[in-house]
């Protein structure tokens, strides 16, 4: 079993990456860590707790971590309109978890776990990256300890979904983004480049509504509000972007993208394109690579995969 921390901002697709991820037997889910993004951090924490309680797996500490940017600190904003009020399509209501968050910080839980296992722990972050930017000024020997990071977040050949140049996770944080991106950490970047093509339709939706399973329902209802948000936005793709759960799919099988080498930065001060992961692609003398970019998905037979997991 591999050893992950999910790093969220719980969000309709990051409670789908949860449920697969908790689901899956290669994971060893040693903790959920929060973030600011789609909802507030408290919201985050909330929503997660809520999820691992109905997903039965209350044994799996969810610790939070950062409410603002690293630097934008005044930077407001959410993605309610895409993912609700409470972040789950309205699928929560006024419901609240049990259980409490762990204590200590997100960051320095990513720290323990990593020097506890050193080169074994992976990390998923599929939201802001402002807590493992944290983690890396935290300890100088992360970046060496860590086994493998896997960011949702960028857009590297394709257009933007917050502007026309920048993805969300990178868009809301970029000084984090940039500063991750050049700490030499292992990093494969599952961005809109192939999480746009990983689509979940409505009708999919009719497999979870006829189990008979509260968690199914739920995320059946929370799914409904996405693509509703998504057939708003983007009506010629019919569904919505299965973003985080493809990031831990690619913990679980490397398989489902097809990966180059390159260097990327984030556009931190850009007049038009702040947040934007520009890759370094010229003819001539490259600069060294600094990750794997995901170019490529089999979006089938990702699909049919994440749906076996889940519900
Ligand atoms: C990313 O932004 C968030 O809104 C989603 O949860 C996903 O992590 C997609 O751009
Ligand atoms: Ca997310």
């Amino acid at each position: 079993m591999k050893p992950i921390i999910l790093d969220v901002d719980t969000g309709v697709d990051d409670a789908l990456a949860i449920a697969y991820a908790a689901q899956s037997p290669e994971l060893r889910l040693l903790g959920v860590t929060t973030c600011f993004g789609n909802v507030s951090v408290e919201e985050a924490t909330r929503n997660t707790l809520y999820l691992l309680e109905l997903l039965g797996r209350e044994d799996v500490p969810v610790i939070a971590g950062e409410g603002k940017p690293l630097f934008r600190r005044n930077l407001k904003g959410d993605a309610k309109h895409i993912h609700g009020e409470d972040g789950l399509g309205g699928a929560l209501g006024a419901a609240l978890p049990k259980g409490e968050p762990g204590p200590g910080h997100a960051a320095k839980f990513m720290v323990e776990q990593v020097r506890s296992m050193p080169g074994q722990v992976t990390i998923i972050a599929v939201g802001t990256l402002v807590n493992l930017a944290l983690a890396v000024m935290m300890d100088p020997e992360f970046a060496k300890l860590v086994g493998k990071v896997l960011v949702m977040g960028g857009a590297v050949t394709v257009p933007g979904n917050v502007t026309g140049q920048a993805e969300a996770n990178i868009y809301r944080d970029p000084e984090a983004a940039e500063y991750v991106f050049r700490a030499g950490l292992p990093i494969t970047l599952v961005g809109l480049d192939v999480t746009m093509k990983t689509l979940l339709s409505r009708e999919r939706l009719q497999e979870w509504r006829s189990k008979d399973s509260k968690l199914a329902h739920f995320l059946a209802d929370a799914t409904d509000f996405y693509i509703k948000a998504y057939e708003h936005k983007r009506p010629d793709i019919g569904g919505c972007a299965l973003h985080d759960p493809l990031a831990v799919g690619m913990a679980i099988d490397p398989s489902f993208c097809r990966t180059q080498p390159l260097h990327v930065e984030v556009d931190v001060e850009g007049l038009y394109s702040t947040g934007r992961t520009v890759a370094f692609r010229r003819f001539g003398p490259k600069k060294p690579p600094n990750m794997d970019v995901c170019l490529e998905v089999d979006a089938e037979r990702f699909l049919e995969h994440f749906m076996s997991r889940v519900v």
